[in-house]
């Protein structure tokens, strides 16, 4: 659980228990059961983050749970279960909420971020896999000051985002299309973006808006 989404849980607990004084105590107990494994689960990775190296290599197995890896620009250090998946570490441990879990089960394409340059569903991707490699994720699409990317103008002026749920990985996706296929057809956008569901139908925004962006300099 991220800081935000601690601090959201805790704002709504605190909403309900105003209204509702019968279920005070037994919501009361339930918030305060996740909340404290949320940070179990944070903590483990920061506090152990925060050892030496030398430290780490003292307990047997902790030095291979470090994974190294560049996430949008900068070199991190993660404490990674053997079996944690990309998204988890982003969302969770990196506090990189933008991208989003869906299905969870590689069908959506709502995960997906850039590894190595590749449009990667990272909800099936473990992080153990990617140690070394250069990640990208939404938050990392637009420029050093915060200027968008000719593909996020380009599904603004297209009211492509409906709900916005898939927009982070249908941007993600178009962008790693770009930077291999400067101007690709529509049957080209159309196959690239087909990993990527959208609940609210709005495929033909999405692809006007990468053809759009396509058109840009
Ligand atoms: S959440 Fe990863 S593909 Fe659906
Ligand atoms: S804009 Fe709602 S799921 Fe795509």
């Amino acid at each position: 659980m991220s800081e935000h989404d601690t601090h959201t849980t805790c704002q709504h607990a605190h909403d309900h228990e105003a209204g509702e004084t019968g279920l005070r105590a037994s919501r009361r107990d339930v918030i305060k059961g996740v909340v404290a494994s949320g940070v179990a689960v944070s903590s483990t990775g920061y506090v152990v983050a925060g050892r030496s190296t030398e430290a780490a290599a003292q307990t047997a197995g902790a030095v291979e749970r470090m994974v190294r890896l560049n996430v949008n620009g900068n070199d991190r250090t993660v404490d990674v279960l053997p079996q944690e998946t990309l998204v988890q570490t982003l969302r969770y441990k990196l506090g990189l909420t933008g991208t989003k879990i869906g299905c969870d089960h590689s069908e959506c394409g709502n995960c997906t971020v850039l590894v190595d340059g590749v449009a990667t569903y990272s909800c099936t991707t473990l992080t153990q896999r990617v140690r070394g490699k250069k990640v990208v994720t939404i938050e990392g699409i637009a420029g050093p000051n915060g200027q968008l990317h000719k593909v996020q103008k380009a599904m603004m002026e297209e009211l492509a985002p409906q709900c916005g749920f898939c927009t982070p990985g249908q941007i993600v996706t178009a962008v790693a299309l770009l930077n291999q296929n400067a101007k690709p057809t529509e049957d080209e956008v159309m196959v690239a973006l087909s990993g990527n569901l959208c609940r609210c139908g709005a495929y033909n925004h999405y692809l006007n808006a990468v053809m759009r962006a396509s058109k840009e300099a």
